[in-house]
């Protein structure tokens, strides 16, 4: 190995990432693990002395887009042969041996419940005798959470904590439930915990993350099972703490009084990303997503009435089997009696090992693209008025980066849009006024209503 690299504290450690927040979480958990180790992040991996991916198997080509990112990863490790390469995620969890076997090359393949592993099999992986490469997919008894190490590094003025994990729903198309596992939750002190240290490190929001996080049920400092909305009222009471978000929720979970904190708690913030998957019974029923297009929209009635500036976002799948014209319209229909701030939709594919897979009456290429863009017209018309109806308004934005443009920050509306201003650096981590200006297709731009009083006081 290159010495140069080797010496304690001295280790290079290059992780990337795909997928959901509760991705990026990981490697940064795996980053703090790997800490002690004498492993520091950087941004390339050539040269590094360990290559994570971190994958995601939740659409389509996921487990090609990993054996052609380890092709180019291949040569980096030809010039350094003790470089370990690593392959995380849910495509680890469910591809194991296959990937050790068609890359001979890789060291490692964990999936995301095994990671607080990583010192052990690091260790394993640089034994000089026997083999010592690592499939290491079990889904242990004991819990990640209560083996990773405090969170090292500031994450800056908007933070993400993992409370939830897994999922129990098992929607016919999603491969979730197999990858991640069951559902699990975090304990309220854990939590409580984890969230001030996040603030005394500068965190002035908190996003909650979970694959299913409204069916978040953790021990409370009661013994008893709290509930999110609980859970948020406590997070709330944190001093310094200015806003709060969650995500991702599933429509049966959404209960009363977790509506009801969207009325009662000013810091949990007016955004909500509930996904719906589509606006036709049938398929909602052919999804197993337990819920009607009617709840939905009932559960969206019930979230206005408790905070009437609520905006929404979702997820849509188009070109489920047997999916109709008719039923696509549905879908269509309901985003017009929604009215979303922001959606993301996909084109369905089938994921190996899911129910979805084995299904007859498959939708065309042709049709489910066709039906994509229609619906993602819809969406970005939607997406555009709301930020066209946000000119003229002075709201709180949390800049928490520098813009792309020379002299621009950047940051997020309540609402979670982003916000370019021109605006001095010194802004940045701080929650300011802004008057918007003008509203595009995905961003919005405005000008500094309260500088005077920040500059001072972040000077
Ligand atoms: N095909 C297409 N989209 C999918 N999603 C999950 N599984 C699939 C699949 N097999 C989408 C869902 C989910 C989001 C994270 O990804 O809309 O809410
Ligand atoms: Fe997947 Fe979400 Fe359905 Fe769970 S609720 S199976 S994570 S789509």
């Amino acid at each position: 190995m290159n010495s140069k690299n080797t010496k304690l504290g001295n280790k290079k450690l290059f992780i990337k990432t795909w997928g959901c927040q509760m991705n990026d979480y990981d490697s940064r958990r795996m980053a703090d693990i790997l800490g002690p180790l004498g492993y520091k992040a950087v941004d390339s991996p050539v040269d590094a002395d360990m290559v994570i991916l971190n994958t995601c198997h939740i659409r389509e080509k996921a487990t090609d887009k990993v054996f052609s990112d380890l092709g180019r990863i291949r040569p980096h490790k030809e010039k350094n042969e003790n470089m370990l390469i690593a392959v995380a995620g849910c495509v680890a969890q469910a591809e194991g041996e296959y990937i050790l076997e068609r890359a001979p090359y890789v060291d490692m393949v964990f999936g995301p419940q095994t990671y607080h592993e990583l010192p052990e099999m690091v260790a394993k992986a640089t034994n000089s005798y026997g083999d010592n490469r690592i499939v290491n997919t079990e889904f242990p008894a004991e819990s990640k959470f209560d083996f990773l190490p405090e969170e090292h590094n500031s994450q800056g003025p908007a933070a993400f904590l993992s409370i939830q994990e897994g999922c129990d729903k098992f929607c016919t198309f999603c491969v979730v439930p197999y990858t991640r596992g069951g559902e699990y939750s975090r304990s309220i002190n854990e939590i409580l915990d984890e969230a001030k240290k996040l603030v005394d490190n500068g965190a002035l929001e908190i996003t909650l993350l979970g694959q299913n996080v409204n069916a978040f049920h953790g021990e409370g400092p009661d013994g008893k099972t709290w509930g999110l909305s609980q859970l948020i009222r406590k997070v709330a009471e944190i001093e310094g703490l200015e806003r709060i978000r969650y995500t991702t929720s599933h429509p049966r979970d959404m209960d009363d009084d977790l509506i009801d904190v969207h009325g009662e708690i000013d810091k949990l913030m007016p955004f909500l990303h509930l996904p719906v998957q589509s606006g036709s019974d049938n398929i909602l029923e052919t999804m197993n997503r337990k819920h009607t297009g009617d709840h939905y929209r009932d559960i969206i009635a019930k979230l206005r009435k408790a905070r009437p500036d609520l905006a929404l976002s979702s997820d849509f799948i188009v070109g489920f089997p047997g999916e109709t014209e008719e039923n696509f319209e549905e879908t269509m229909q309901l985003v017009r009696d929604i009215g979303f701030a922001s959606a993301y939709s996909f084109k369905y594919s089938a994921r190996p090992g899911t129910p979805g897979a084995n299904m007859q009456n498959l939708v065309s290429d042709k049709i489910a693209t066709e039906r994509l863009a229609r619906l993602q017209a819809l969406i970005n018309e939607q997406q555009r008025d709301f930020n066209k109806n946000s000119e003229g308004i002075v709201m709180p934005v949390l800049f928490d980066r520098k813009g792309k443009k020379p002299g621009q920050i950047q940051g997020r509306s309540p609402w979670n849009q982003s916000v370019y201003v021109q605006g001095n650096e010194r802004l940045l981590d701080h929650i300011i006024d802004v008057e918007i200006t003008e509203g595009y297709a995905s961003s919005l731009t405005g000008t500094i209503k309260t500088e005077e009083s920040v500059m001072q006081s972040a000077s």
